[in-house]
């Protein structure tokens, strides 16, 4: 099995954005465990970041294409203003998780809204970085059946 790992805007920064909120690891420690943790499970993950909101949806498209079992993405600020990467997920019915390193749903009103929401078959929030873990072991099942 193979899952796209996608992070959005400023997620690049981890380690350096408000590490109160998103803590001290790095956006290159975070992508060293997510491929630990990959390995561990027996799952193939490819690492995808990128500021820019059409270059995400090109991600989307390229899981889709490129047979990928299934995403994991954190949008970032864009979990709050696309319809585009909604529609992405919903155009190619890609089984997707969406990830939150903090917990949205405890903080500003505008970060209670989130588009592609409706298209995941979860959402994990509020568990730091362990959250991609999460993800592709609730992936991994999905895909085996384990979970409906
Ligand atoms: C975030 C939460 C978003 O509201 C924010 O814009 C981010 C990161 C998170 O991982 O907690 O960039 O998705």
């Amino acid at each position: 099995m193979k899952f796209m790992i996608i992070n959005g805007p400023n997620l690049n920064l981890l380690g350096i954005r408000e590490p109160n909120i998103y803590g001290a690891e790095t956006y290159t420690d975070l992508i060293e465990k997510i491929k630990q943790y990959a390995n561990t499970i027996g799952v193939e993950a490819e690492c995808y970041q990128s500021n820019h909101e059409g270059d995400l949806v090109d991600a989307i498209h390229k899981a889709y294409f490129e047979k990928y079992d299934g995403i994991v993405i954190n949008p970032g600020a864009y979990t709050h203003t696309s319809i585009a990467l909604l529609d992405a997920v919903k155009s190619t019915q890609m089984p997707t998780v969406e990830v939150h390193i903090s917990a949205v749903e405890q903080r500003e009103a505008f970060r209670q809204i989130s588009y592609i929401r409706e298209a995941c078959i979860l959402t994990i929030t509020g568990q730091g970085t362990n959250g991609y873990l999460q993800a592709m072991d609730y992936l991994k099942n999905w895909k085996s059946g384990e979970v409906q």
